[in-house]
Order: C-alpha cells, then structure tokens, then sequence
C-alpha cells in the first residue's frame, strides 16, 4: 500500500519543472502547506474523475473501510451530505421521497433547499435533552415508514454531536424490509470503523455514509468522505462523482487529498486502529472514573466524551469556563453538558489533565432543565420557506408567522426551529433557550 497522491506530488515538486499553471504560489512554502498544493497537471488525476492517483488513493481508503468505493470530499461533509442526497434522489426519480431525523446538520437542510427535497421528519420518541441529540430509534423509523409507505430512502444523524448513536443495524434492517435506502450522517464517526467492535454505519448495514475524517482522524479540515455499500445499489457508485462536482469547487484541494492519503495508508499498514482501540479504551475509563464521581456521562459513542453538567449544579459552559481556565479546550458546551473529543493524537498527560479538572469540580446543588420538544404545523417547504420575500423580527414577535430561513447557529448547526413551519409558543421557548433574539420570517 502507498502513498499515491503524495508520491506524486513530491516527485513532480522535487524535478526541475518550471511551473507555468496554478496555484500562483508555485510550490514556495509560505505558510508551509504550499509544497502539497498542485492542481489537475498532467498525472495528477481529478477528484471527479479519479482514475489514476486520486483513484487509487480512494480505492486504498476503500479497502480500509470495506466500502464498495469511497470518495473523497475536500469541502467537509457540508458537501458530501448534499451529494449523498443528489446521488440517492437521482437513483429514484421522480418517487424519490425521504424521511430524516429532525436533528440534522444545516448541510442537510441546505441540501433539501437546492434539491427542492421536502423531508418527513422523523420524530424521536423521547424529548431530547439538547438541540444536537435526538437519537432516532428504529421503532420511530419503523412507525414513520408505515404512515409514509411513499418513502424510499431514510437519513440519520449517527453519532450525533454529544456522541448518542442510533442502533444502526436494527434501523437498516426495517428501511431494507420496507424497501427503504439507509443513508447515514457519519460526520462525527470516521473512527468508528477501527473500534472494537467495529461499528461504523456501512458494516452495520447503511447504504451509503458520509464520514468527516478531520473529525476524528489525523487529517486536514475539510477531508470527508462517502462510502457506498457492497451491498446498496450500484448505481450509486457510478453517479456519485457527479453528484458531488453539482456543488463542489472545480478546484478541490491537493493538501486535504494529501491528507486524506496519508491517514488510509496510517489505517491500513500504520498502527492508527491500534492507536484509535487504546484511545476509545482510555476514554471507557475516564468515563467510569468520572461516572463513580456524580457526572452523568451522555452518549455512547467510545472516543468522545459528554459530561452532563447539571447533576453538578453547573450549565455546561459553566464546565466550559473551568476546563478554559485548567487549559483544557472543549469542543461544544451548552446548557446541559461539555463534550470533549480526544483523539489518539492528544497525549496522555492532555487526557489526564481533563480527568483532573472535571474530578475536582466542586459539586454544587443539581440543576434541572425541562427538554423542550415542539412539533410545528410545516406550511411550506424548505425552498418555497427560503425563496419567499422575508423580513427579520423579534423571535418574541414570531408566534403565529411562517419561518423563511432556519434558525441556527454555527455550532453544533443544528436547527432549532425550520424554514416554512408555523411558530408556535413552544418553538419560541425553545429559541429563546438557545439565546436567539431574531429570525427570518415569511412576509
Ligand atoms: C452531524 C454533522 N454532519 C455534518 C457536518 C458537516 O461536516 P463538515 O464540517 O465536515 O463540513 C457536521 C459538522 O459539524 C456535523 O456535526
């Protein structure tokens, strides 16, 4: 197994080439990146058309993950969300229909605007704590199928922000009976094919998954990933590249391919999965350490790591403020709880050190806070909502109006509220709980 991509790149930057094509930098490391970054020259293969270096890299990425073929995105899965959505609705035509989880990423709810796609939202049956967590389970998917027989193709969001997962397997089986596609949100679970067991969504069964490799693996933000199954149909592996170039730059990044590269050959001749099972095994007792104290530890993904602050009398960036204050970093912290995610690339003294902070918090009276769930009447679709003529207002003015845009913030870019549903007093107290003071509504 090589390195095909970075082979080449090293090869042609270390010959006597006077470089008359883009990037303008020609090679010279500014800011020291720029030694890998090429364009399509002679050799160098296009990522929508991969049959030579780019080709080979994915097939070796490909045979890590067991997938029928993998591709490569260097715009995160923001891009390989709205290509898995174009691939699977061109499978389908005109029946094309899905049903997804409400608590998706904005890439998805961006992907239904440009593709006119107007979801069944598939409710969980438990209110969720937060707004990233909503763990579908496969009776809900089980239930939406026989109200929507028309639906043909289900998405999920697994593992979701805080690290719940769905159980995949079982979701897979009742879409397949039900003669549904499984497509799968694996942004936060690039890993999860090295852990033990593995548990990654294609060998669960999903159809087709996106995986955000910067994530969780040692690669540059922006490389992502789609597996399609041995088992989905094959016409998904031969639209999926132009599915992909419908939104993705003409000119895709050599440094994040590059990337990409170099981790499928750490994960299949490297010790990467080893070193991925020890993290996972390491985070398993920080947990039990951390659990044995009075934190309640929130999903089960293995290498990420969600305490719930409110058992300590604590909102969860309060936890935020003191792990900045110890030198430790959290990912996301809300009101409920800090997630952490540790790598294997974080030393043992980093994960040592979130162990210390979090076991000397000093615990404080509980704090509860009521899971909000709304279930707003949809009036438009996601497009008609967005292109509508539209005007910013006070969220405390919104009741009884028509969303245009969703509101959502940056991160975990989940929406709390949807483009074309009516508000109602139960969505306003769920924006106002996420602090926003403004949103778009229809005119
Ligand atoms: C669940 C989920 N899906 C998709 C994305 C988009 O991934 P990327 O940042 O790789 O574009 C994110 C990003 O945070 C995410 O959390």
């Amino acid at each position: 197994m090589s390195t095909p991509i970075i082979d080449f790149i090293n090869s042609y930057r270390s010959g006597d080439v006077a470089e008359l094509h883009m990037p303008g930098h020609k090679g010279t490391p500014l800011i020291g990146a720029e030694p890998l970054d090429i364009t399509e020259i002679k050799g160098a293969d296009a990522l929508f058309e991969a049959y030579g270096i780019i080709g080979q890299s994915e097939k070796n990425m490909s045979s890590a993950y067991g997938s029928a073929l993998t591709v490569y995105s260097t715009e995160g899965s923001s891009l390989s969300v709205k290509a898995m959505l174009a691939c699977v609705r061109d499978y389908f035509g005109a029946t094309f229909r899905i049903a997804a989880g409400r608590s998706c990423h904005r890439a998805f709810i961006n992907g239904c605007i440009l593709l006119d796609i107007d979801p069944v939202w598939i409710y969980p049956s438990e209110p969720a704590p937060g707004l990233c967590t909503s763990t579908i389970t496969p009776e809900d998917v089980e239930l939406t199928l026989s109200q929507h027989p028309e639906v043909n193709a289900v998405y999920i969001t697994s593992p979701d922000y805080y690290g719940d997962m769905a159980d995949i397997s079982a979701i897979a089986e009742v879409c397949h009976r039900r003669g549904a596609l499984l497509i799968v949100d694996n942004a936060h679970g690039a890993y999860l094919k090295f852990a033990s067991p593995d548990i990654h969504p294609i060998t669960l069964g999903a159809d087709i998954c996106c995986d955000s490799a910067h994530k969780t693996l040692p690669t540059l933000t922006g490389a992502s990933m789609v597996h399609i199954s041995k088992s989905a149909p094959e016409a998904l592996c031969r639209s999926i590249r132009e599915e992909m170039s419908l939104f993705a730059s003409t000119s895709p990044s050599y440094v994040i391919m590059s990337s990409l590269d170099r981790t499928a050959h750490e994960l299949t001749e490297g010790d990467l999965p080893q070193r991925i099972r020890e993290c996972c095994d390491f985070v398993t007792k920080m947990k039990s350490w951390l659990s044995a104290k009075w934190y309640d530890i929130i999903g089960d993904e293995p290498m990420k790591l969600t305490v719930s602050a409110l058992p300590l009398g604590y909102r969860g960036y309060e936890l935020g403020g003191i792990l900045r204050s110890c030198g430790v970093e959290p990912e996301l912290c809300d009101d409920f709880c800090a997630v952490l995610m540790p790598s294997p690339y974080n030393s043992q003294e980093d994960l040592e050190r979130v162990a210390d902070v979090l076991l000397s918090v000093e615990g404080r009276k509980p704090k509860k806070l009521t899971p909000l769930r709304s279930h707003p009447k949809k009036v438009m679709t996601l497009r008609e909502a967005y292109f509508s003529p539209h005007e910013r207002i006070p969220v405390t003015d919104t009741l009884g109006r028509v969303l245009s845009r969703s509101v959502l913030s940056c991160q975990p870019s989940v929406p709390a509220a949807l483009g074309g549903e009516k508000i109602d007093r139960e969505s306003i107290k769920i924006l106002k709980r996420y602090g926003f003071l403004e949103a778009d509504v229809v005119k």
